[in-house]
């Protein structure tokens, strides 16, 4: 076998691939991670994995399909320091002590930018559009939304949707079916997720569910591509090769012939009129977007980002929380009575919501052990920083932190790996729970799921 390598006709092949290959590693060294080829600034910060110039591609290879192994290795080697992991395109340090991540809580935007990272990090320049994260004006809007009261009020419009999403997905008629347990929890969050966002008809519509999940698969793609692809060439791209112009235009059109039907008749007029709670959400985005030349086409763009950021976190959140539940069918009895008594005394509401603690817990849990992301908090340096240990990072630092393996740290959680589905539920010997002291949505620095600080969603 070796032998037919070394054979003088095959020599010459294999010098060329690489040779070629070598000089292809050194110019996207030079082009694309803009590294000098011996040395970089960060030589002096561990890596994981292989570091050197042209192993540390291959370290990037194994990080696509081993992340979680080689995020929770540098944890336990470098817990209290740093360690640095290569992507195709450049390198992200990453920090785990406790203290950082309180410094970066505490950090403005001017100084460690959390739109300008993921941008960076992911392309969404090329995908979401730069114009998302030079005026991310809709984060204020799905914030003021959130906390509105009439957004709260609109349960009834959100059981409703899950209700009708469940009926399709689910034959009712029938003893048994094989149903894609992923596919059910996309479409029953994507459905009643846009209830929330643009009403009916539009969240029922194939059409609108098929555009957003093939526009996040085309996100999805392109985030690995263009790491391949020096920067300069991502404008042009966009303009001539890119399908994310097309999926603008799907969804403007959809958007205009939802308002064309929502204005048509009166019954859609009445409903659809700015008070209704089915509309709080368009109305507030198309009110922000108004200084825009091209208002619909612009929302089109905020709309698709929203859902893409929305839907996946949230479908895959559910997806490991059925599949837990599946594995522990003896917890559905005490959650499904939990949840019974509080839709009695409260209905479905905010509040009873909020007196779901073993659900809350249940959840909490699930996602401690199966979160949706392995590295998050991600932030870029705007300027030189200094954490308050007096460790300094340079303008233009990539940093983040390994989520899960802080969720797997025995020093965090007792018998870290196994799953407890009350964990988090206070006096769960003495029945009824309390209130937890820390619910899903109070990330701490421990439980990171959803970020932290002024980013979290
Ligand atoms: C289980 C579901 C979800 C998970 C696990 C999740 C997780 C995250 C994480 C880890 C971040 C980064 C935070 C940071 O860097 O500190 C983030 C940011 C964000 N999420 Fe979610 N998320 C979820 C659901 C949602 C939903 C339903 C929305 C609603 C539209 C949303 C909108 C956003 C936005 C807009 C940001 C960027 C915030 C900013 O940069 O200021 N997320 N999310």
């Amino acid at each position: 076998m070796l032998s037919s390598w070394t054979q003088p006709d095959t020599l010459p092949s294999l010098l060329f691939v690489v040779c070629g290959l070598s000089f292809f590693i050194v110019l996207h060294r030079k082009v694309i991670r803009k590294e000098s080829f011996f040395t970089t600034k960060l030589d002096n910060i561990p890596g994981i994995g292989w570091s050197g110039a042209l192993a540390s591609y291959l370290t990037a290879i194994r990080f696509l399909y081993d992340a979680q192994v080689m995020l929770e290795n540098g944890y336990r080697r470098h817990h209290n320091s740093a360690f640095k992991i290569p992507f195709f395109d450049k390198w992200v340090i990453v920090f785990s002590d406790e203290n950082k991540i309180q410094d970066i809580r505490r950090a403005s935007n001017e100084q460690l930018s959390a739109t300008v990272a993921l941008q960076e990090l992911m392309h969404f320049d090329f995908s979401l559009g730069a114009e998302i994260s030079e005026d991310p004006y809709h984060v204020a809007v799905i914030t003021r939304f959130f906390s509105d009261q009439k957004m709260r009020l609109n349960f009834a419009g959100l059981l409703d949707e899950v209700e009708t999403a469940l009926s399709e997905q689910i034959p009712i008629n029938k003893e048994r079916a094989k149903i894609n347990a992923w596919e059910l929890c996309r479409i029953i969050m994507f459905q009643s997720q846009s209830r929330l966002f643009v009403g009916v008809p539009l969240c029922r519509k194939k059409e609108y569910m098929s555009l957003n999940t093939q526009y996040a698969v085309a996100v999805m793609l392109s985030i690995h591509i263009m790491r391949c692809i020096p920067k300069f060439l991502h404008k042009p791209i966009r303009r001539y090769l890119s399908p994310f112009p097309g999926y603008i235009q799907k969804m403007t059109k959809l958007l205009q012939d939802h308002a064309h039907v929502c204005s048509n008749t009166q019954e859609q007029r009445d409903s659809h009129s700015p008070e209704n709670i089915e509309n709080v959400f368009l109305t507030a985005l198309a009110q922000a977007t108004e200084s825009h030349k091209n208002i619909l086409s612009e929302m089109s763009m905020r709309l698709l980002a929203i859902n893409f950021v929305s839907n996946w976190t949230s479908s895959l959140t559910l997806n490991f929380a059925l599949s837990r539940l599946a594995l522990s069918p003896d917890l559905v009895p005490v959650l499904r009575q939990e949840v019974e008594t509080c839709i009695t005394l409260q209905g479905w509401s905010h509040a009873s919501i909020n007196n779901m603690y073993l659900l809350d817990s249940f959840i909490k849990e699930s996602q401690r052990l199966s979160g949706v992301v392995g590295i998050s908090l991600t932030r870029k340096a705007m300027k030189d920083f200094t954490f308050s240990d007096g460790t300094q990072i340079s303008k233009g630092t990539l940093i983040a932190f390994p989520v899960q393996a802080i969720h797997y740290d025995e020093k965090n959680y007792n018998n870290a790996r196994s799953f407890q589905p009350w964990r988090f539920a206070q006096d769960q010997d003495n029945p009824p729970p309390q209130a937890s002291p820390s619910p899903m949505t109070s990330p701490d620095t421990k439980f990171l799921e959803f970020g932290i600080g002024r980013h979290t969603w």
